[in-house]
């Protein structure tokens, strides 16, 4: 059986390139019999750019609620808050460090990235790929599904891990990162990539109003309503045909050539598709962020799971290194 690892950060509510991306793919690769799946939420990489604990909490609550709404079983696979393991995970972190070499740390692009846009230019940012190490080699994952953007840190933990094992012989499982070319790049409602940071974003788990607010923001060309319109440069569209069948697909093809059909009617169109598609794990995430209570519960169980399986790894490394 083969141990797949991965971690979204809690930064926000997931919006729907998130869900799309990385949440649903995340979900299926779980569901196949030779598969056990941790999947956790990084609540302590979010501290590197989050100072509102009010704030991180909710974000914490509001990604497990996606999970959980988009039926992740965390009766058959471990399902945790990197926090409830903080002692281990921030303890085998400290040991990583120092198989870390330095430059290795200061050239990652992350890392050059994030300071030139941040004001807040804090340690964690510059230790966060060893932290992110710690997570994946102190469960003994093989397979860690993530998004190329985040390439280097599985190369950054293959050789810290290789470093080590080097000097103390076999002791960490080496990762394999999974990058999925199939995965869709959902675009914002501007057509760049859907991202948090650009605000294009459209969260599925607001009320109807908002969401169709959100919805109507789509930016489109200026073709007057009575003539026929080009789908394949418009963002609504394209949206469309990320959630649609292919009936509903080709029939909108024939929408947009009919003179008289307006972007108005394709966004809400697009809207009652998301009502319609995503309408119980609306209500289930409403539902869970009225009831902390449940998400916590859940957490608990597998931050039991988890503690019990980076505890492992870690006395291994204790013991190696002389404590
Ligand atoms: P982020 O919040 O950017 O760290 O992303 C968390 C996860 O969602 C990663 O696996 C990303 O690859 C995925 N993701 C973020 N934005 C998009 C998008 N617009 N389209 C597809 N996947 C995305
Ligand atoms: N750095 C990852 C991201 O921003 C989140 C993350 C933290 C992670 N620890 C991890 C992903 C361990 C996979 C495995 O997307």
């Amino acid at each position: 059986m083969a141990r797949i690892l991965t971690g979204i950060q809690s930064t926000g509510t997931p919006h729907l390139g998130n869900i799309l991306g990385a949440i649903i793919p995340g979900i299926e690769l779980s569901k196949q019999s030779d598969n056990e799946a941790f999947f956790f939420i990084a609540d302590l990489h979010s501290l590197t750019q989050i100072k509102s604990g009010e704030q991180l909490r909710k974000n914490t609550y509001a990604t497990a609620a996606t999970w959980l709404a988009f039926g992740f079983d965390t009766s058959t696979n471990v399902f945790y808050r990197q926090s409830d393991v903080a002692a281990e995970v921030c303890q085998l972190a400290w040991f990583l460090n120092c198989y870390t070499p330095f430059p290795m740390l200061s050239n990652a692009h992350s890392f050059k990235d994030k300071s030139k846009k941040l004001s807040d230019v804090n340690a964690g940012l510059f230790t966060y790929p060893v932290l992110m190490a710690a997570d994946i080699i102190g469960y003994d994952a093989d397979f860690v599904p993530v998004g190329k953007d985040q390439q280097q840190h599985l190369e950054m933990t293959k050789d810290i891990a290789s470093s080590f094992n080097y000097i103390h012989g076999e002791t960490f499982v080496l990762p394999q990162g999974i990058y999925d070319k199939r995965v869709m790049i959902v675009p914002g409602t501007d057509g760049q990539k859907m991202s948090k940071s650009y605000n294009n974003f459209i969260d599925i788990f607001l009320s109807d109003k908002a969401l169709r607010n959100q919805i109507m923001k789509i930016e489109t060309d200026s073709t007057p309503i009575e003539e026929p319109k080009n789908f394949e440069s418009c963002n609504a569209f394209a949206l469309y045909a990320l959630l649609a069948d292919e009936g509903q697909i080709d029939k909108m093809k024939t929408n947009y050539a009919t003179p008289g059909y307006g972007y108005g009617h394709a966004k809400q169109a697009l809207f009652d598709l998301i009502c319609e598609k995503f309408k119980t794990e609306r209500v289930r995430f409403n539902e869970l962020m009225e009831n902390t209570d449940e998400i916590d519960r859940q957490l608990a169980i597998g931050a039991e799971q988890a503690k019990a399986a980076i505890s492992s790894v870690l006395g291994k490394v204790k013991n190696k290194t002389g404590y």
